[in-house]
């Protein structure tokens, strides 16, 4: 590292004219270019199977910025400061001449800190990381970023973090979960540790049940062969709910440290109740969607688009509701769905606290519980739901619900950062926090496992549902059995 300097970085894209690369991260640098954050960013190298030129790549490169970089961010001048960083090699993961070539690239002026990230087949990672070490291309400080989907079960994940680990230590692994980088979730930590009002409250004497749901109104889109074998729970349920229940349930953690919070997110997802044959049948649902409508055009069914035909059983929408097994949430529910070709597209976590115990203003049923509404997407609020008195001069003291927003900055930042632009700076300043630990990938791969082995015992095929609605009804149940129902 060069004294009294704040140290430059290369980033080696490995799928750098992929979709994620080209959505995604080339973006997500350009913008963060533009925001002077990492000034420090010294190349940008994309590698990918073609042989193309550097200007190739460029001329492609600069094509897609133009339609996925918000307009009022594009400017040619921005544009070729950008130019200016990239760079091509071709790349064919078995090839060794290929990494020699590279070798020679990355060594004229090369920067004090390099990122590799791995945005290729996962299939791929052990080997690529291999063949980067055997050609001399792994210093001690590089950092190496992984893509999800990290296997489709237990013992997968395991075998790509073993092979990883051959040559990047964890220290230097960034497991990236892009949830994680979303503005509110990461904000559930400022708002429960940062605020004594919810401390006392965040538990089972106080809170009744958690709910997260992620709703998408796009299909599986291009990506049948990949869906097909993944389906919802491991796509979605693995990595992003998961996440977010974690940084919802954790106990404080001692720091602000990576580890020390990544270690309390570990604990909650030790905690989670196996789901057995038995509790599959009562506590899991899985649909697919068929034909119908999605926003307000007609849609096919999964099964009508093309690649999917055999794909009977991969569900495209699933509720469970889950237990964490601990002093603070026995006896809670965490009913947690997500599905494709739902009624409309968003995210949001709902913590319902229970109801007072008598009703003074002798309504009940008309009091609705308080609730506080994290909404990820599209938009990003935080929510209290409340009651007041209905304002007026007659009448009985009648109560009317209210909705606090505690979000005004938040509208104010939004508008422009990306998730990935959140993370990808983290990784060039070497923060974890945000990216996930291999025990915490581990720990929930073991969960999902035991949810897919039930529904395999169970034979439990999906439900069908139109697409346009929010799944099959069996999901409203879910709730519904135990005198409760989904916040819509
Ligand atoms: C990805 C899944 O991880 O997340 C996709 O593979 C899904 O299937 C996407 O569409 C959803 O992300 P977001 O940020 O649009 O909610």
């Amino acid at each position: 590292m060069k004294a009294n300097t704040t140290p430059s970085a290369d980033i080696v894209i490995i799928g750098g004219t992929g979709d994620l690369a080209l959505r995604k991260l080339l973006p997500a640098l350009y913008l963060l270019q533009g925001y002077d954050l990492v000034n420090t960013l010294q190349r940008i190298v994309g590698l990918g199977r073609a042989d193309l030129s550097r200007a190739q790549y460029t001329q492609k490169v600069k094509e897609k910025l133009e339609s996925f970089v918000p307009e009022r961010h594009w400017s040619t001048k921005r544009w070729e400061r950008f130019e200016s960083l990239l760079h091509y090699q071709q790349l064919d993961a078995d090839q060794p001449t290929h990494y020699q070539a590279l070798g020679q690239l990355l060594q004229k002026g090369a920067a004090d800190e390099r990122v590799y990230y791995l945005a290729t087949l996962p299939s791929l990672y052990g080997k690529i990381c291999q063949q980067l070490k055997d050609a001399s291309l792994v210093d001690q400080g590089n950092r190496v970023v992984l893509e999800k989907p990290l296997g489709n079960n237990l013992s997968s994940c395991q075998a790509i973090n073993e092979s990883v680990a051959k040559v990047f230590p964890e220290s230097n692994t960034f497991r990236i979960d892009h949830y994680l980088g979303k503005e509110t979730v990461q904000n559930l930590l400022a708002l429960r540790f940062g605020n004594a009002l919810f401390n006392p409250l965040w538990n089972n004497h106080h809170i009744d049940n958690i709910q997260i749901t992620v709703a998408e109104s796009l299909g599986v889109e291009g990506r049948g062969s990949y869906y097909a074998k993944s389906g919802a729970l491991r796509d979605m349920v693995q990595n992003h709910l998961l996440q977010v229940l974690c940084l919802v349930a954790m106990e404080p953690p001692a720091s602000l440290d990576p580890d020390a919070i990544r270690d309390e997110k570990v604990k909650v997802l030790r905690s989670l109740k196996f789901i057995t044959p038995e509790k599959a049948k009562k506590n899991t649902v899985r649909g697919q969607y068929t034909e119908g409508a999605s926003e307000g055009k007609p849609v096919k069914g999964f099964l009508e688009e093309a690649e999917y035909k055999d794909s009977l059983n991969t569900e495209t929408f699933v509720a469970i509701k889950a237990d964490i097994d601990n002093w603070r949430w026995a006896d809670v529910p965490f009913y947690l769905r997500t599905g494709k070709r739902l009624s409309k597209r968003y995210s949001e976590i709902v913590v319902e606290f229970k109801k007072h115990p008598f009703s003074l203003f002798g309504n009940k049923e008309n009091e609705p519980a308080n609730k506080l509404v994290i909404r990820i997407q599209p938009e990003e609020t935080i929510t209290m739901h409340m009651l007041n008195k209905k304002p007026g001069l007659t009448g009985a003291l009648k109560l009317q619900p209210v909705e606090l927003d505690l979000t005004e900055d938040i509208h104010a930042i939004n508008q422009d950062y990306d998730a990935y632009e959140r993370l990808l700076l983290d990784v060039i300043n070497g923060d974890q926090t945000l990216f996930m630990r291999r025990d915490e990938v581990e720990s929930a791969w073991s969960w999902i496992d035991s949810i897919v082995e039930a529904w395999e015992n169970n034979q439990q095929l999906p439900t069908n549902y139109l697409a346009g609605t929010m799944g099959p009804t069996k999901a409203t149940a879910l709730t519904e059995r135990s005198g409760r129902s989904w916040h819509e």
